[in-house]
């Protein structure tokens, strides 16, 4: 991909219009700090599809509590307020990105893939005492954002992208970097930066597969590096074909190296742990692996 290319893309993303206003009403109602959650209730029960996704989130794994809640004000009570305000970005996310690429499978696997890595870095936030769990089930949820960009407006590079890693056997960030030259962690956080999200999570989708490169490990970007690669492990990487490192390489590698360093205790043992949670959470869900767990 040449620079007029990359710059063409920068472009395209300046130029994206503004998250689709879903629900504009609940999205300013939660700006407001006195805001009830009967109000909220109100305003959710007008959206049905919104509704009922934010009664599937209350009831599923994550918030402990599966199959028992029946109302939106009892869900939105679970969740809390910020918690709602998150689930509303990734809908308007989730509904910008609805658009019909011809790549029904490989969208489907994407969005296992996210589901699961937002499941794990609210379980490793929660592990590691970081006390905002709502903003970590949407930065492993949208971690991979940059990789719908370029399904979205780069398709045929896309799918050179995934003849690529077919061919080679190799990882993701190999193929787009010998294809477009760029990651998906720029574009993502470029997107991110273009709709004006926290810059918390933004930093988070730029460095989740650096997280040496945050200062003082402060954004929490190791949470989403350890959970996009526990996921993986555990049978849901982006694409099935795709190369991951094995338990043993996690393990060896120089993020976990400085994430030790760093205070935060990480062995096999714990991340062995956590990739039967993770598993539990998948049989919950009825997620299936798409690839055999800790193969590759
Ligand atoms: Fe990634
Ligand atoms: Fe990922």
């Amino acid at each position: 991909m040449s620079q007029v290319q990359i710059d063409n893309l920068i472009a395209t993303i300046d130029n994206l219009p503004p998250l689709p206003a879903i629900s504009t009403s609940v999205m300013s109602a939660l700006d407001n700090d006195d805001v009830s959650i009967n109000e909220i209730t109100e305003l959710v029960e007008k959206d049905l599809a919104l509704a009922t996704q934010i009664l599937k989130v209350a009831n599923s794994p994550t918030y402990g509590a599966i199959n028992t809640i029946g109302t939106i004000h009892h869900a939105i009570m679970i969740l809390g307020l910020k918690e709602v305000r998150s689930l509303l970005l990734v809908f308007a996310v989730q509904k910008f990105f609805n658009l019909d690429t011809g790549n029904e499978k490989i969208r489907a696997q994407f969005w296992a893939h996210s589901q699961v890595c937002s499941f794990t870095s609210v379980l490793l936030s929660r592990h590691f005492h970081f006390n905002d769990a709502s903003a970590f089930f949407l930065a492993g949820l949208i971690h991979d954002i940059g990789k719908l960009v370029v399904d979205q407006y780069l398709h045929a590079e896309h799918l050179q992208i995934i003849n690529h890693i077919r061919t080679t056997r190799g990882s993701y960030r190999e193929a787009e970097k010998h294809i477009l030259g760029v990651g998906h962690f720029q574009i993502g956080a470029k997107l991110l930066q273009h709709w004006s999200f926290p810059k918390q999570l933004t930093m988070q989708v730029f460095l989740h597969h650096a997280p040496w490169k945050d200062s003082h490990f402060s954004s929490g970007s190791f949470i989403i590096f350890l959970a996009n690669n526990l996921t993986k492990l555990a049978g849901f990487p982006c694409l099935a074909e795709e190369r991951q490192l094995s338990l043993d390489e996690l393990d060896q590698s120089k993020a976990l190296r400085l994430i030790n360093k760093n205070g935060y205790e990480v062995n096999t043992t714990l991340l062995k742990n956590f990739l039967i949670q993770i598993k539990e959470f998948a049989t919950i869900e009825k997620l299936q692996p798409t690839q055999e767990p800790g193969s590759g």
